[in-house]
């Protein structure tokens, strides 16, 4: 009986010492070892099937950029990279070709839209990076991570970069802006900061859907996370998939329809960097800051 209980709080020690402190809700870090074709397979941490051009598949999409892991991802982790490219149109039906976007999103397995994950009070880790022989047009606007409703009738928070519609026409298009809900009648900018390059920007994302708060962690490269905001309103019902990658919007005045219209350049080779994608269970407050 001792020898039992001894082994088995030896056990939890160790997993205690060799991840996060935290419980996962999913894991969505990529195994050193994975090739892009491991993103087509059903053992990939993210679906198969969504969110990218009509005619591709993910080994096509992904590249693996030979830098160091994210801040969450240690050794036993890799960073890989969204590409866009002029074959980047996501069709959601045969019908329903969304030719006004450049689109390539990875949706974590597990989050089906109405799994855990957007439930209770859950923290979203990742950490992004600019390509510098990937450059985003930032004439553009792109949406870089977000959470998107069940019923894809908002994004309850997004991140973005580029010239983002609203903004003053001053406004830095090289930021990383955070913003709640775009359906609030205001749409709050929660968190931003200078997109630098040659820098893993790590984010975490306390979303509490017991209470509607949000609340913005952030820190650079191998730094621990900091609060950046308090605990801020911000409606993060109606459940929903994360999405990481990127969604480029077309450019244009008086558009009626962003999914088809606007002005899209040919000939790109764009791409953002991730790293270090989990969502930990934040019952009592439990956040991991560092790996
Ligand atoms: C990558 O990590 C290794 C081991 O920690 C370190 O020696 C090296 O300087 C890092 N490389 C870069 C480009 O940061
Ligand atoms: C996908 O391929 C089909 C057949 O060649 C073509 O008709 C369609 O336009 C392509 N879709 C996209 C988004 O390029
Ligand atoms: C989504 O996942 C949850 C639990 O993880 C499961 O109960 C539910 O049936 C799934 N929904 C669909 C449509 O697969
Ligand atoms: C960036 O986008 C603008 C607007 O679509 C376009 O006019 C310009 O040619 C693009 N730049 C590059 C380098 O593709
Ligand atoms: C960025 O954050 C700073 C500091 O909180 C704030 O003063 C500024 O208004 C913010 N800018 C945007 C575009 O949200
Ligand atoms: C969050 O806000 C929405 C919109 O006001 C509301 O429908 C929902 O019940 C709220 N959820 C919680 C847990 O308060
Ligand atoms: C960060 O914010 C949370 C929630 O308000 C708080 O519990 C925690 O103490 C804060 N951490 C620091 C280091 O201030």
């Amino acid at each position: 009986m001792l020898s039992a209980s001894y082994l088995s709080l030896l056990g939890l020690a160790i997993a205690a010492s060799s991840a996060q402190k935290c419980p996962l809700q999913f894991d969505a870090r990529v195994p050193a070892g994975s090739t892009p074709f491991s993103f087509d397979l059903s053992s990939s941490p993210f679906g198969t099937q969504f969110v990218f051009g009509q005619n591709l598949s993910w080994s096509e999409i992904i590249e693996l950029p030979n830098i160091n892991g994210s801040l969450f991802d240690g050794t036993e982790n890799i960073a890989i990279e969204v590409t866009l490219s002029d074959a980047s149109i996501f069709a959601p039906s045969p019908t329903n070709i969304q030719t006004g976007f450049r689109r390539a999103e990875l949706n974590p397995a597990s989050n089906n839209g109405t799994d855990p994950s957007t439930l209770g009070i859950k923290t979203l880790h990742f950490s992004v990076r600019k390509d510098d022989s990937r450059p985003l047009n930032l004439t553009h606007e792109y949406q870089l991570v977000f959470l998107e409703s069940a019923t894809f009738s908002t994004n309850q928070f997004v991140l973005k970069t580029g010239t983002i519609a609203g903004q003053p026409t001053a406004q830095s298009s090289d930021l990383l802006v955070l913003q709640g809900n775009v359906n609030a009648p205001v749409v709050e900018n929660l968190f931003n900061v200078t997109f630098l390059a040659d820098t893993w920007h790590n984010f975490a994302i306390v979303l509490d859907f017991t209470a509607n708060t949000t609340q913005v962690l952030y820190s650079q490269n191998s730094a621990a996370l900091v609060n950046v905001t308090g605990v801020l309103s911000n409606d993060i019902s109606g459940q929903g998939q994360f999405h990481f990658g990127a969604l480029k919007k077309g450019t244009g005045v008086g558009l009626t329809d962003v999914t088809k219209q606007g002005f899209q350049e040919s000939g790109i080779n764009e791409g953002v960097i991730y790293g270090g994608i989990f969502e930990e269970i934040s019952t009592g407050g439990c956040v991991s800051l560092s790996l």
